[in-house]
């Protein structure tokens, strides 16, 4: 697998400072290394830089630094898009709205190799809000409603080429969930596994169903890892931490099934603030299930468990 590499340090879509710091944490816990120890073929493209550009004033007054995140996403949709030619595309954030631009990209080069774009998005929220629905105002509370054509963002954000079909999207791992997010979710279709679901049947079997589904559709997979889908306890590093998330155990199962599938193409590391990090746990333990989802193992196993 050749991975490349991106660095992606927007902040402004977060509520706080320091997700900017992610892609050197990231780097500095040894990414590039643990990927070339599985034999992998890396190449870091660097870093992508924010094209600013005039946009008019919305309605929503409690929106924050909206121009600064069309010009971030208007760069990473073009950048994506570019890195996506072939390989696997590593993306680091920066906080989660760069997935508005990372979605629209791959999903631009799904479109291209007539295949369907499927979303694995493990993550404590949704970020289903669109420009209208957000309360906070942080826009990395939108990026999944933008990049699958939910109402609202034209005009504003960077018209997408392909819209990622809503039911295509798995959100996992979910515990904050808020009510104008709760309804879209549920009206636009999206496949969605709560913390509670995780708990009652296990991660397996609600991965496994998914996977089948993009296999059996010849799709390509992304995967997007926001930080608050680990449990705080092992990942402080973020700024919307959330009580009771995916265990240690269980964020590594998910990426050595991801990794078994074979269908990953692309993915997102995001929300890491290494300002709130305890000596680079979180970057090194994200470095570590990257690893896990590019074939690192503890054993061989005799058959094939997806
Ligand atoms: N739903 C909340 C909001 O819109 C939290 C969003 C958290 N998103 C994230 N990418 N950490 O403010
Ligand atoms: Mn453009
Ligand atoms: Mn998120
Ligand atoms: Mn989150």
């Amino acid at each position: 697998m050749h991975c490349k590499i991106l660095g992606i340090p927007v902040q402004d879509g977060a509520g706080r400072m320091g997700c900017e710091m992610g892609p050197s944490a990231l780097r500095t816990a040894g990414l590039v290394a643990a990927l070339g120890e599985l034999g992998h073929q890396v190449s870091d493209l660097g870093t992508v830089v924010p094209k600013p550009q005039n946009v008019k004033p919305h309605g929503n007054p409690a929106l924050k630094a909206l121009p600064e995140i069309v010009a971030w996403t208007d760069a990473i949709s073009e950048a994506s898009y570019a890195a996506g030619e072939d390989g696997m595309p590593i993306f680091l954030g920066g906080d989660h709205s760069m997935a508005a631009g990372t979605l629209a990209g791959m999903a631009r080069r799904a479109a291209e190799a007539d295949r369907p774009l499927f979303v694995l998005w493990l993550d404590a929220h949704p970020d289903f809000h669109t420009l209208d629905t957000t309360a906070s105002g942080n826009l990395h509370g939108v990026p999944l409603a933008y990049a699958s054509g939910q109402a609202g963002f034209d005009g504003f954000f960077p018209r997408l080429h392909t819209p990622i079909d809503p039911t295509r999207i798995c959100a996992l791992g979910l515990r904050s969930v808020d009510p104008a997010e709760h309804t879209a979710l549920r009206g636009a279709g999206v496949t969605v596994h709560d913390m509670r679901a995780i708990d009652e049947h296990g991660i397996a079997p609600l991965l496994r169903a998914f996977l089948e589904r993009v296999a059996a559709e010849g799709g390509r997979l992304h995967v997007s890892l926001d930080v608050d889908f680990l449990d705080p306890a092992i990942a402080p590093a973020v700024g919307t931490t959330v009580p009771g998330g995916a265990t240690f155990r269980e964020a590594h199962l998910a990426m050595e099934m991801l990794h078994d599938s074979g269908l990953v193409t692309s993915l997102d590391l995001v929300e890491l603030n290494p300002f709130l990090d305890e000596r680079g746990r979180t970057a090194t333990l994200l470095v570590d299930l990257t690893a896990s989802l590019l074939g690192r193992r503890i054993m061989d196993r005799p058959t094939r468990s997806h």
